[in-house]
């Protein structure tokens, strides 16, 4: 992941104007950040392991500079692997998105001439600039440099001998903000927005430099230099902020009734034309990561029960094995939050290119997923700060209920049952409800390991329910197919071992429960999730039911959940470790 900027311009406050846009652009990781802006004809480097939070930098005046903000993928988060990276010489600076995969070959080859310092595999463009550049001018040394990788990335680099940034790119994305005697590049187009909104979205293999007064694009694999396209982008952007909650998280589960009240109103037109693009299809495949993975498990389980449609999900780091099967009557439909998310947009590019259908469900206007798609929904959830998703998956799973009764004929009946969820959430958030999730919590918040189990639809509702406590709350929290558990997974169930049981009023309640009973046999804590109470539950929370539309509540259960788990151990739900909002590596 990582988020990359570079600025030239008349302002002298390049290192304010970089550290802002790093803010901006921490949703890709946060494990450290780095700037480097020239001074006096020298590069000087500012970078720090951690979060930039509320930090600024010391770095001097100048109108040239370069920043990251870090997902560490090779390397310890630590200092001295905080981008930027230097050559030895320390005259070029490099900051990156994306992973070098021959990285260790070429500093093979390097090593006899070159010092390395980190441990990353960034390090290694700064020398090979510099080894190139021993032949050829800065642009075209860059240039040949990039020929030799293998791996998506997308990098800017500095020279100190030089007026001019240059970027490049394949995969990871790249914005160019072309401004009045000013110029930016970001890894998004609103970390660009404070310098223009005249925009341009770099394509895979190409390469831009840009001075204070303009900017010029290469094809990298030519040298060729191209017009630059730009347009002005008019998106509307709202700063969020956390209002009188604690937390983004908080906020963001608090806004679902709101969301799901705007797809109730507003969306028929979209629901009728993406049942329409369903109906067409011959095969129809469903694909996403992590929640947006479990998103598109309960849409497959909403369609085949209300409309009889199958649809394929698929994990979008797996998709690769299923390309084969994509054919001129398939349609693949991608779920994304952010939009960026790296194993959904190259399977969606490859598609493109062999003209096949695609569509996406995104919630980010105008990210890489909702540009480069024939077929587009937008969640409109609204900006989503916390790294873990909530609004715009159960919004997500508010489409697919209305789609498959709109694919049935009868999108009235889906209506009714998303209006009774809508109101079911407003009651699980009001505080009396959170103070039966915190009283369980308070049992449980010390636990190692807890279980989650749901049968049919509610399997993947206890996935992600599971994905919920673990993120925030670092609790070893696994989801399984109830019925799979006498297969072995019992083995894991000792005496006090908390289990989560999705039990809502549908075909699975009797099985569920006769699940239940198996797990409480083994000493298992049972804490029902249900319509009604049962005796095999320990705990019980009480949700009504809302027909097909109950995965909703249940979801927000387990976000409940994960929230006060983590709070209740201390740690930071918005920005838990190891993660970032958007993956944009493979
Ligand atoms: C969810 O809470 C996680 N942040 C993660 O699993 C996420 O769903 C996944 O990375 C996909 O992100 P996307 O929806 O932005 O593509």
């Amino acid at each position: 992941m990582c988020g990359i900027f570079g600025y030239v311009g008349k302002r002298n406050q390049a290192a304010q104007l970089i550290i802002e846009a790093l803010k901006r652009l921490e949703y890709r990781g946060y494990d450290s950040w780095g700037i480097a802006v020239k001074n006096k004809g020298r590069l000087v480097v500012d970078k720090h392991a951690g979060k930039i939070g509320s930090a600024v930098t010391i770095l001097p005046k100048s109108n040239f500079g370069l920043g990251h903000t870090r997902w560490a993928t090779h390397g310890g988060v630590t200092d001295k692997n905080a981008h930027p990276h230097l050559d030895c010489n320390g005259r070029i600076a490099v900051v990156h998105n994306g992973i070098i995969e021959n990285y260790q070959e070429l500093k093979q080859k390097l090593a006899k001439s070159h010092r390395y310092v980190s441990e990353t595999d960034t390090e290694l463009f700064a020398h090979l600039v510099e080894e190139y550049k021993r032949r050829y001018p800065f642009v075209e040394a860059v240039r040949h440099a990039f020929l030799d990788l293998r791996g998506l990335s997308a990098f800017v680099i500095a020279d100190e001998e030089e007026s001019t940034l240059v970027a490049v790119k394949t995969g990871s994305p790249l914005v160019v903000g072309v401004g009045n005697d000013e110029n930016a590049i970001g890894s998004d187009a609103y970390s660009v927005f404070p310098i223009s909104r005249n925009v341009c979205f770099l394509e895979d293999g190409k390469m831009v430099s840009i001075r204070k007064d303009g900017a010029e694009l290469f094809d990298v694999k030519s040298g060729k230099k191209i017009p630059l396209k730009t347009k002005i982008i008019d998106w509307k952007e709202i700063i969020p902020t956390r209002g009188n909650f604690p937390h983004f998280m908080l906020k963001e589960v608090h806004e679902q009734p709101r969301v799901l009240r705007n797809i109730l109103i507003n969306f028929d037109e979209r629901i009728e034309y993406f049942v329409r693009e369903i109906r067409k299809a011959k095969k129809v495949y469903f694909v996403g990561c992590g929640s947006a993975h479990h998103g598109a498990m309960i849409g497959s389980y909403l369609f085949a029960k209300i409309s009889g449609i199958e649809i394929i999900p698929v994990p979008g780091s797996e998709f690769a094995w299923k390309e084969k099967l994509i054919d001129k009557d398939s349609l693949t439909v991608f779920l994304s939050q952010s939009g960026e998310t790296i194993d959904v947009v190259e399977p969606l590019k490859i598609l493109k290119e062999e003209k096949l259908k695609t569509a996406a469900l995104v919630n980010v206007f105008g990210s890489t997923l909702y540009r480069l798609a024939d077929q587009k929904i937008w969640l409109e959830a609204g900006q989503e700060i916390c790294v873990l998703t909530t609004k715009a998956f159960t919004a997500k799973l508010a489409i697919f209920l209305l789609s498959s009764y709109g694919a049935q004929g009868n999108l009235d009946k889906g209506k009714k049952l998303l209006t009774l969820a809508i109101k079911e959430c407003a009651r699980l958030l009001t505080k009396q409800y959170y103070r039966k999730i915190e009283r369980l919590i308070d049992k449980l918040y010390y636990k190692e390991h807890i279980y989650v189990i749901g049968r049919g639809v509610s399997f993947p509702v206890g996935l992600e329910a599971a994905l919920k406590i673990k993120e925030v709350s670092y609790i070893h929290t696994e989801g399984f197919a109830a019925g799979e558990l006498k297969h072995g997974v019992i083995a894991l169930i000792e005496k006090g071992s908390p289990c989560i049981v999705f039990a809502p009023k549908d075909e699975t309640y009797d099985a569920m429960i006769s699940s239940a009973m198996e797990v409480k046999a083994r000493g298992g804590y049972i804490v029902g999730v249900s319509h009604k109470n049962n005796e095999v539950f320990d705990y019980f929370f009480d949700v009504a039911d809302c027909g097909e539309a109950t995965v909703i509540p249940n979801s927000v259960i387990g976000q409940l959940l994960g929230y006060c788990a983590g709070v209740k151990r201390g740690l930071d739900p918005d920005q838990p470790r190891n993660l970032a909002k958007s993956v944009t590596v493979k």
